[in-house]
């Protein structure tokens, strides 16, 4: 089971209750502890238009990594017209795309009420009456407990018909899907609950206005719809006074460092070198090299930049991004040259083949990674490799192109020195790559 890193500060526990101990499936004591003060006060007091305007204004931006306010989508989906049908629709994105990620996966462990509580009031503040959580079918723990949480709710008229008396009817449906990394992209992931192989779509337009079945869907990471209930109970200004001024409220992260790994809750603006610190006090006193942030197409940035907010705007300023919500610290054994391609390489491997820049140029750049890793690069590749991002960020589909050559990007970026080593003297400073140079010649 993953650790929960333990992060003291002032600062309320939005996301994962700070008390380990707490049963995540016992109803009663979640609502002493203030769960579903929101969905009243959502459905009683505020109705669609003042639930709208009390997220559009607690600044609450989406945790599955583009970090669009939350608020915005939803005055989008509820303005859609939804044809005769009359359907809208919210999904919870609890996909976790990221294998070296498991913040979402512990969420919906730990927290489900949260979850399901935050998708109850976006449906009814929406319009919508169908509200699904789409998650891993290998995700078997946290199927059980959302399938759990889902029956009590029902039970106790918080979900399902006519709830708490109010007139709203919204049935909450949880949805194991399976497929490959770009099954997390909120499109492929709709086409995937239609029962189709999905790839992304070009957009417009959004799946606010044409999403599931060609209905308006509101679809949030499972974070984001998590922070809801707090946002409700306590009000926009309460969120808006934790995290940044420009994103507001707690986010979870997933840390690997050498001397320890967790998930943690931070406020959003940490720096990373507060969030590393978290791992243990060995992994604060660890000398590291590099930080991987934001997952497979994460940036590689030196441990110069640990102080760096961890917010949107700050982490794309350097060359990274929250993306699935993953950091690994790598100490001085790690070579950065073999961290780019291998991450390149993953990224190439998972792209879906609609777009040919992305689906040919990210495997020429992960060839040229190995190139220069295996100690026969071509003189020209550094060229290469800046002309084949520019051309393959410049013709982008979905976000994957945009972001799958941040590692190699970053990597030369920071670690130049180290990229010139393999080029110009086929040696690995770290002592990681094995130049086919050397192989050929050890072999006889
Ligand atoms: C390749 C790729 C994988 C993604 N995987 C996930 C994922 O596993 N979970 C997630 O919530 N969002 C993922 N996203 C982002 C979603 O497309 C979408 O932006 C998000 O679910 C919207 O919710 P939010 O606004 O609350 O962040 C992924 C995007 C891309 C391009
Ligand atoms: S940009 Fe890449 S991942 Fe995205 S749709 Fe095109 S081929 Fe697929």
């Amino acid at each position: 089971m993953t650790a929960i890193l333990r992060t003291p500060g002032d600062w309320p526990a939005i996301l994962l209750p700070r008390d380990e101990t707490i049963d995540p499936l016992d109803l009663a004591a979640a609502r002493e502890r203030g769960a579903f003060v929101g969905l009243r006060r959502a459905i009683q007091d505020l109705g669609p238009t003042g639930t709208i305007a009390t997220v559009a204004a607690s600044g609450l931006r989406g945790r599955g990594g583009a970090g669009f306010p939350a608020g915005e989508k939803w005055r989008a989906a509820a303005a859609s017209p939804t044809g005769v049908s009359g359907r809208r629709y919210v999904v919870a994105n609890g996909y976790g795309a990221d294998p070296s990620s498991q913040t979402d996966r512990t969420l919906l462990e730990r927290n489900p009420y949260a979850v399901l509580e935050g998708l109850v009031i976006a449906a009814a503040a929406i319009g919508a009456t169908d509200a699904i959580v789409a998650v891993r079918t290998d995700a078997t723990d946290a199927i059980r407990v959302l399938e759990t949480a889902a029956a009590a709710m029902l039970e106790a008229n918080l979900a399902g018909d006519d709830i708490m008396g109010s007139g709203n009817s919204v049935e909450v449906t949880i949805r194991p899907v399976q497929g490959a990394y770009m099954l997390g992209e909120e499109t492929v992931l709709l086409k995937a609950l239609e029962g189709k192989r999905g790839q992304p779509e070009q957009r417009p337009p959004q799946p606010a206005t044409s999403g599931l079945f060609g209905q308006p869907t509101v679809v949030q990471n499972v974070q984001t719809l998590a922070a809801i209930p707090w946002i409700l109970a306590n009000g926009a200004a309460a969120f808006a006074a934790i995290g940044s001024r420009a994103s507001p409220g707690t986010i979870l992260v997933s840390v690997r460092a050498p001397a320890g790994a967790g998930v943690a809750e931070v406020p959003i603006g940490t720096s990373l070198h507060d969030i590393i610190a978290l791992a243990g006090p060995r992994a604060a006193a660890a000398k590291l090299k590099a930080l991987i942030v934001g997952g497979p197409s994460g940036g590689i940035l030196p441990a110069e930049l640990a102080d760096t907010a961890y917010e949107y705007e700050a982490l794309r300023a350097v060359g990274a991004h929250i993306g699935s919500g993953a950091i690994v610290a790598a100490d001085e054994r790690a070579c950065i040259v073999d961290l780019a391609r291998l991450l390149t390489r993953f990224c190439a491997d998972e792209a879906c083949g609609k777009t040919i820049p992305c689906r040919i140029g990210l495997r020429r750049v992960s060839e040229i990674g190995d190139r220069i890793a295996t100690g026969v690069p071509k003189p020209t590749d550094v060229q290469l490799l800046a002309d084949l991002s520019a051309d393959i960020v410049g013709s982008a589909l979905c976000d994957h192109e945009r972001l799958a050559t941040l590692p190699l990007a970053s990597g030369m970026r920071y670690f130049r020195s180290e990229l010139d080593e393999h080029i110009l003297r086929s040696s690995c400073p770290a002592g990681v790559c094995r130049p086919i140079a050397v192989a050929a010649t050890s072999a006889h």
